[in-house]
């Protein structure tokens, strides 16, 4: 059986990213909102979750995923596993590959730790979040949450703001968007910005109207011109000390509040990748705010990691790569 796989959003070509958005939307999110499904397309498929950092949403939503879609699912986190008595990654990949299993979904601190694992491991591998790396499939979901909210679309404005030098979903997602043609401004202090902001568009991929980068330190001026804005979390874990003063000072100037939510336009959404620091990126009138598109992502994301795992074992009639 021939399996597909996702190490980065750039190995998806415009009609295979597009497929698994509507495969989503249509065929997964209502059924996901009506409390699950039960079908076979994944039946008999051994779906391996391999997490060697801390995940909630990404690592259930693949595991509620897989077993919707009749697959066995099984968790190995790097606490308690081989890794702790020195294992390497690619001697665990083929020994997991020996047991049998078809789909691995990896989540690991090196940003080539996915890609590492993939030359080791014969089935599918899907990148559930690299390092610094790549984090295609919440490039995708957000894109989702944005399609649903009739926002993906060339010309619309979106932020991201925060920590944008150590983000993952940043570096994925920023792609995904840009080759929709909408325009992306990056807001944040410069010690949280990369070197070469420009330098994060990748060339002749996923041909669209490519949107453009802008950058922003001041995210008051950036706000009342947006369709959406998307908050990161600041990545303490992955920070060199010194790149803030406080965290109070971040949040007075960074963080979306109260009022700060009515400079944003009445028909904008605000989306988070979670887990949020509340009183640091986003306070808790945000929550409240019908423009909050936060739970929502959560929702996408079980449908679009249903949509990859179909995908991924040719169920969804997306040719492959
Ligand atoms: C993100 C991650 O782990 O990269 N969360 C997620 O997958 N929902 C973002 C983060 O940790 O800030």
């Amino acid at each position: 059986m021939q399996f597909n796989s996702l190490l980065a959003i750039t190995d998806l070509n415009r009609a295979q990213i597009d497929g698994l958005l509507d495969a989503a939307l249509t065929r997964y999110l209502p059924r996901v909102k009506t409390f699950g499904f039960k079908d076979n397309d994944l039946k008999g498929l051994g779906v391996l979750l391999l997490f060697y950092e801390a995940s909630t949403r990404t690592r259930v939503s693949f595991e509620y995923a897989g077993k919707m879609l009749g697959a066995d699912t099984i968790n190995v986190s790097a606490k308690g596993s081989s890794a702790e008595k020195g294992e390497s990654l690619a001697d665990t990949a083929l020994t997991l590959a020996a047991m049998g299993f078809s789909i691995t979904v990896i989540r690991h601190p090196g940003a080539d730790g996915a890609a590492l694992y993939a030359k080791y491991f014969p089935g599918a591998v899907l990148n559930a979040g690299a390092g610094r790396g790549q984090h295609p499939t919440q490039a995708l979901l957000d894109c989702l949450s944005l399609k649903a909210a009739g926002k993906l679309e060339a010309g619309r404005r979106l932020a991201i703001v925060g920590d944008i030098k150590h983000s993952r979903v940043m570096r994925s997602g920023l792609q995904l968007l840009l080759s929709y043609g909408v325009d992306i401004t990056l807001v944040a202090p410069p010690t949280l910005l990369p070197d070469d902001c420009h330098a994060l568009q990748p060339e002749h991929w996923a041909a669209g109207a490519p949107g453009r980068i802008t950058v922003e330190t001041d995210l008051d001026r950036a706000l009342p011109s947006l369709d959406a804005v998307m908050m990161l979390r600041m990545q303490r874990e992955r920070m060199e000390g010194g790149l803030i003063t406080t965290l109070d000072e971040y949040s007075k100037l960074y963080g979306l509040n109260q009022r700060r939510l009515k400079l944003l336009p009445p028909d904008a959404v605000i989306l988070h990748p979670g887990p949020v620091n509340r009183g640091v990126e986003v306070s808790a009138p945000v929550y409240e705010d019908p423009r909050c598109l936060i739970n929502e992502q959560v929702s996408c994301g079980v449908a679009l990691r249903c949509a990859l795992l179909a995908w991924c074992a040719g169920k969804l009639g997306v040719t492959g790569t």
